[in-house]
């Protein structure tokens, strides 16, 4: 069933302290009967921490990456039964600062997708234009691409443990954000795309996420969309009240 969702990505954010800083600001400030679900991923140190901090609180603990195999000589990389052993089930893949910094492919991210659905997680799949892309028209080929390679190899019934992430390039952590018009009209795009490949009940009951320079000032906006269904947020997850906002505003 389609879920509202907001997640806060920290990426290279916070120490051990100022996670737990953190984590018990939103423990005191998000309420806790809320429908939508929260999610915070803190940084690969401080993940087993913070999923023992929140195991009695709603808020859920995500990965910002993992590796594609199940163990070996891999120095510096993190495996899916590692995350699982720490009580993580969630891991982002394929944020934009992966896919352009660490030169991670369509090809390996669905390697990584398969690894993460074999041991039961859920993948907050992330994917989006750059501006150039935008600038050419090419942006819906660029998204469906991305898709496609990443996710289309997947049976429908994998599909529950998918949750997509649209994020333009140029909108993240650059201020300027996408319109919601924008973002409902790729949003719908994204959905019309899964229902041609895997029919309306797979299309209806996919999370999609919104990421990119999403602040409390533009967040009830963007969230009011029909086809935007929560947010992946990246520098206002790194405040509570913000974030607080943030969740509160969908
Ligand atoms: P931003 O980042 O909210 O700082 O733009 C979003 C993201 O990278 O997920």
């Amino acid at each position: 069933m389609r879920q509202r969702i907001v997640a806060g990505n920290w990426k290279m954010h916070k120490n051990a302290e100022e996670t737990e800083d953190l984590l018990n600001e939103l423990i005191d400030k998000i309420p806790t009967d809320l429908d939508q679900r929260v999610i915070v991923a803190p940084t690969f140190v401080n993940l087993s921490a913070a999923a023992d901090h929140l195991e009695f609180t709603p808020i859920e603990v995500a990965a910002q990456n993992m590796h594609q195999a199940e163990g070996g000589a891999f120095t510096g990389e993190i495996s899916a039964g590692m995350l699982e052993s720490v009580g993580v089930r969630i891991v982002i893949l394929g944020h934009s600062e992966r896919r352009a910094y660490f030169h991670e492919t369509d090809a390996l991210l669905a390697a990584k997708v398969d690894t993460a659905l074999k041991h039961e997680m859920e993948v907050i799949f992330c994917f989006g234009e750059e501006l150039k892309d935008r600038h050419a028209g090419q942006h819906f080929n660029v998204v469906e691409n991305q898709l496609k390679d990443g996710l289309f190899h997947l049976e429908a019934s994998a599909w529950k443990n998918i949750i997509l992430a649209y994020e333009p390039v140029w909108a993240i952590g650059t201020g300027e954000t996408a319109s919601p018009e924008q973002a409902q009209e790729m949003h719908e795009f994204i959905r019309d795309i899964i229902r041609k490949n895997y029919g309306n009940t797979v299309a209806e009951d996919v999370s999609i996420l919104y990421g990119g320079s999403v602040k409390p000032e533009n967040a009830a906006e963007i969230f009011s969309k029909p086809d935007v269904d929560g947010g992946l947020i990246g520098g206002a997850a790194l405040k509570s009240d913000d974030f607080t906002k943030i969740v509160l505003a969908i």
